[in-house]
């Protein structure tokens, strides 16, 4: 059995957020107003008023700061080769992957020139200095040279001699031209419209197959990779021997997303390869992309008729995030060859609604709006669009800094992943084929955060054409070298926190846990005040069900408590590992409270890290708000024991049914107040302390209860998965659940005292 998180091959569409999709149709239908859109610019900005506009701009902003070797000097150039060779002997940090979850194996030695702190080494090998630093940047000004996007000439003369002596650079490279010869024995991409969700998929397959093999091409000047290109472009036009969507909308403008990298992939292929086109099919891929790309994004932004722009409409999340910049990586791209007018037109309209949508898609903590994997849709559709402005025009014209907050979501995603996989509340599971991690090596150097970029590299999505542009050598370092174990995101709206004994050790332990508001997050989240994960001994104990079937009927309706999307199980409270009371969901207007507490714990350098025997970290929330029928309910989890085993406590008083949910994978097999959890060969000890009477476990399949209200379409079912169960009638608890993986390696459980939640410290359970 293999699960690889990161190319998910489940059927999963993901799209139609946006309120007022009807689903019978399958059309957009609303009455919106197009907020900020003046009839002036309906009609067209003059050309030379955009220029002066992005010439303010840009001289108000001024140009970003980036990082630059110094590679002149004779002096600096010995200490990079032998920087360089200290590199290559250290190779990659991470020996192999895991295969069932794919996190990185980091081996169980220290080799102490590689595991330090996290660092850009400027004596190293780097980047030399990009030649176009324009003073006052303009989005409608750009380099004098090809490429424009991502990947300007002057980096790929530097990268051969990089790739020699970087042993990441030369893994990415390898693992490219691997790639690249998977997909060339492959048909051109088959379209596929997979219901009311679109072509995404096959539109990011086709940018995919274009990165791979632009890339391939320019490392080798092999024009049977253009020619190959080009046979993916002409079938993406319908000009291929297949059929490709319909004749007025090949690229399915009512799912933008699709439009939008389709567009971004016209875009790379264009630019990567313009040396190589003809005149003639220059003119023919502008042509498409004109017709089905930009002429639909023009519209979408200018026709207050035409709705196939809302996500630009105050759409915090990653559809603002992919499609600005699929029409700005593609109008990049023909600026100055177009004459329709269109690419400069969508210039003067995309940086500034991304700057004032997509930008705060990341809270002031760092949390992305709509859940862990959005975060890898919206931040890669960002730092793309950063990227290749800064690259194109010379500035980001403030995209990266507006929220200044954006540069924590490196942390939200570092956080945010487990010992085995993502803390995956809400919904989760989409494809994500170009959408990677790896915006968070191009941030790494944008916000001289170097953990990002050590992070990211040893992952299995990190084989990527981006990378080999957006990586800086002289990264070096341990991205857990004095990193805090645990981490707490108190915006109101997310409240969560993640806590874990390693970060190299696939076998930690890790307990991630959510309160926040249940409204305002796309329609992505779930009735899950008071969700968590639990990882230990290589597996995940207590996990999540992830998204439904997006095509199901009011899927993504609205978030008001009526809303058919909280009638589907994986949706409903119930589907949740948390407290259920009377049957009945949580209140969507929940406001919950919470108290936490880290000793601040940090792992060393080595890989080989074991917390003290005191060390520990707790996360609290009144979640009272989130119930109806109950007077009070607080829940209370933290790490016991060293950060060996887990304290799970309830004090509830309720005027309807109790019941305490958690689904597992695991084989349970339930005994009065204890359980026994069995997964992967590994055991986990689960028992209720001080049990009330009458709390005894029990467990059911993974189904709605026979009372549910009958959702419009039949859920999906959850094989495999059991709900551990505590059922209790009306009444006043303290259930105090201890979770003790068995560890094998000698170390015993300890039974914790009972204290109530409101009197938790850092020291409130320390044996004495
Ligand atoms: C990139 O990888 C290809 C395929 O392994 C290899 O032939 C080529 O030499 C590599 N490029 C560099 C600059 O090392
Ligand atoms: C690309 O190559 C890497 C390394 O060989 C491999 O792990 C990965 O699955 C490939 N990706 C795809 C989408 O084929
Ligand atoms: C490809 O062609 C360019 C332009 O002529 C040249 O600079 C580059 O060195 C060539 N690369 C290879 C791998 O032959
Ligand atoms: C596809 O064919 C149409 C109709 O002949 C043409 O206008 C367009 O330029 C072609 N595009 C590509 C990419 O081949
Ligand atoms: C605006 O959009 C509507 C609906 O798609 C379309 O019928 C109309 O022709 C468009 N108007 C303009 C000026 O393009
Ligand atoms: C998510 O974005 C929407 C705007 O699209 C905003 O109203 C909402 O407050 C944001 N949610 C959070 C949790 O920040
Ligand atoms: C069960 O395992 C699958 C595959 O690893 C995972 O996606 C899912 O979240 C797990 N479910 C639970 C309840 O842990
Ligand atoms: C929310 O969606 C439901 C269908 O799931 C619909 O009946 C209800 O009218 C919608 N409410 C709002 C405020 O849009
Ligand atoms: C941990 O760090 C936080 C934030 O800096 C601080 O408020 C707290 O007091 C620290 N806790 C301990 C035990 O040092
Ligand atoms: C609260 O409990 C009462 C009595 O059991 C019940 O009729 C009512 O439906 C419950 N309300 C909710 C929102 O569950
Ligand atoms: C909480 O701790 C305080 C001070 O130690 C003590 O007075 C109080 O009784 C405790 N409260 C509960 C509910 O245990």
């Amino acid at each position: 059995m293999s699960y690889d998180p990161l190319v998910s091959n489940r059927h999963q569409v993901y799209g139609n957020e946006d309120p007022s999709f009807n689903q019978s149709t399958g059309f957009i239908t609303p009455a919106r107003p197009k907020k900020g859109t003046s009839n002036w610019i309906k009609f067209g900005i003059p050309v030379a008023v955009l220029v002066i506009v992005a010439a303010v701009v840009g001289g108000i902003l001024g140009t970003r700061k980036h990082t630059s070797a110094a590679t002149s000097a004779s002096a600096s150039s010995s200490a990079a080769a032998a920087s360089a060779s200290a590199k290559l002997a250290d190779g990659l940090l991470a020996t192999a992957t895991n295969s069932y979850y794919m996190i990185p194996v980091y081996p169980s030695t220290t080799a102490t020139s590689a595991y330090s702190t996290p660092t850009f080494n400027t004596a190293a090998a780097g980047w030399p200095t990009d030649s176009f630093a324009p003073a006052t940047p303009s989005v409608l000004s750009v380099r004098p040279d090809r490429p424009r996007l991502i990947a300007p000439a002057y980096k790929w003369a530097a990268l051969p001699a990089l790739i020699a002596s970087d042993p990441y650079l030369t893994y990415w490279n390898a693992s490219i031209f691997s790639n690249a010869s998977q997909y060339d024995a492959l048909p051109a991409v088959v379209y596929y419209m997979d219901g009311d969700s679109g072509i995404l998929d096959v539109a990011r397959q086709v940018k995919q197959r274009v990165k791979a093999f632009g890339y391939v091409y320019r490392m080798t000047n092999d024009s049977h990779w253009v020619d190959r290109t080009w046979e993916e472009l002409q079938n993406a036009a319908g000009n291929g021997t297949t059929s490709w969507g319909p004749d007025v909308d090949r690229w399915n403008a009512a799912h933008f997303l699709d439009t939008a990298e389709l567009s971004a992939a016209y875009g790379i292929a264009y630019d990567w390869l313009y040396d190589m086109w003809t005149d003639d099919q220059k003119a023919m891929i502008r042509s498409t992309l004109i017709e089905y790309g930009l002429f639909p994004g023009v519209q979408g932004y200018t026709n207050s008729t035409d709705y196939n722009g809302w996500w630009d409409n105050d759409i915090w999340g990653n559809w603002n995030c992919v499609c600005n910049n699929g029409l700005t990586m593609a109008s990049l791209a023909i600026l100055g060859d177009d004459t329709t007018g269109y690419a400069e037109q969508l210039l003067g309209l995309t940086v500034d609604n991304a700057k004032a949508n997509c930008a705060y898609a990341v809270s002031n903590d760092g949390t992305w709006n709509e859940t862990n994997d959005y975060w890898y849709f919206g931040t890669t559709g960002h730092a793309e669009m950063s990227s290749s402005l800064i690259t194109a025009t010379g500035s980001d014209y403030d995209l990266l800094t507006v929220n200044p907050d954006f540069y924590k979501t490196g942390l939200f995603h570092m956080y945010g992943t487990g010992a085995t996989s993502l803390f995956d509340y809400g919904d989760s599971g989409p494809n994500k084929y170009t959408a990677t991690a790896n915006s968070i090596i191009f941030y790494a150097e944008q916000y001289n955060q170097p953990q990002y970029a050590l992070f990211q590299r040893d992952r299995v999505d990190a084989a990527d054409p981006w990378n080999m542009f957006w990586y800086n050598p002289q990264v070096q370092g341990a991205f857990w070298d004095g990193l805090a174990l645990d981490q707490t995101f108190i915006n109101p709206g997310d409240q969560w926190m993640s806590m874990r004994s390693s970060f190299t050790d696939a076998n930690a332990l890790y307990v991630a846990v959510k309160a926040g508001t249940l409204q305002g997050h796309q329609t992505h989240n779930d009735l899950d005040v008071g969700d968590f994960v639990i990882d230990a001994l290589g597996t995940r104990w207590a996990g999540e069900l992830g998204d439904g079937d997006y095509l199901s009927p009011y899927y993504f309706s609205n978030d008001t408590q009526g809303s058919a999307r909280w009638m589907y199980y994986r949706k409903m409270t119930e589907g949740q590992n948390t407290i259920l009371i009377g049957a009945t969901n949580q209140d969507v207007k929940a406001q919950p409270t919470i108290n936490y507490g880290s000793d601040n714990a940090t792992q060393s350098a080595s890989t080989e890290f074991t917390p003290d025997s005191s060390s520990t970290a707790f996360f609290t929330t009144d979640m009272t708000s989130a119930y109806f029928n109950a007077t009070s309910v607080k829940r209370g989890i933290r790490m016991i024991n060293g950060r060996k085993q887990v304290l799970l406590q309830d004090e509830i008083t309720a005027s309807a049914s109790v019941q305490w949910r958690m689904h597992t994978n695991a084989t349970v097999s339930a005994s009065g107040t204890s359980a026994t959890l069995t997964l992967d060969g590994q055991t986990m000890d689960v028992s209720i302390l001080n049990a009330p009477d009458g709390a005894t476990f029990s467990t059911s399949d993974a189904v709605r209860l026979s009372t549910d209200v009958t959702p419009p379409e039949p859920d999906q079912p959850n094989p495999g998965v059991t709900v551990l169960l505590i059922t209790l009638p009306a009444g006043t608890y303290n259930l105090q659940v201890l979770f003790s993986p068995q560890w094998n390696d000698g170390s015993s459980s300890v039974t914790p005292p009972s204290v109530d939640l409101d009197n938790w410290t850092l020291t409130s359970h320390d044996s004495t």
